[in-house]
């Protein structure tokens, strides 16, 4: 299966925990959970999220991470920053990459952003080089938007 087609049948069972999850942390948990499942060449997936300061761990699948990354940090930090997906293809080159896991070679991370607000990023790890494209972009931004629809009218509920 090639990685559009993994997406393509990925995407509904995306709606389904939507669907079926009304507090955003189970929502961040089982999407990680999901996205680790269903992505092979994913050694690590989770959710940093803004508290108005800088990014804190939120739920993930995978080993042990480190818990807050500033904006100016990292590749979360870059992507939470500039609220565009950043792509890495060997994390070893990106100056100012926060290692976490010793193992992980490229990286993906993506912003879930409402009305121009950062909200949190979906970062995802590999132990293979360059192992995300703009498939992966396209995709994981079509999952952040379902994810942003979703919480915001959640969070004003409480
Ligand atoms: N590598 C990230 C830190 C988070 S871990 O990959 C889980 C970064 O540079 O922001």
């Amino acid at each position: 299966m090639n990685k559009r087609e993994l997406y393509t049948n990925l995407l509904p069972l995306v709606d389904g925990l939507l669907t079926d999850q009304q507090q955003p942390v189970s929502i961040y948990a089982n999407i990680a959970a999901l996205l680790k499942e269903q992505l092979p060449y994913a050694s690590w997936v989770g959710f940093y999220l803004f508290n108005g300061t800088a990014l804190y761990l939120g739920p993930f699948q995978g080993k042990v991470a480190c818990v807050d990354i500033t904006l100016n940090r990292g590749v979360c930090g870059q992507a939470g920053r500039t609220k565009q997906t950043v792509i890495v293809n060997d994390v070893h080159a990106f100056p100012g990459h926060i290692a976490c896991d010793a193992g992980s070679q490229s990286e993906i991370v993506v912003p879930l952003v409402h009305q121009d607000k950062l909200i949190a990023v979906l970062d995802l790890d590999s132990y293979q080089l360059a192992s995300f494209d703009v498939v992966d972009q396209e995709f994981l931004e079509i999952i952040a938007k379902k994810i942003i629809a979703k919480i915001i009218p959640l969070s004003s509920l409480t």
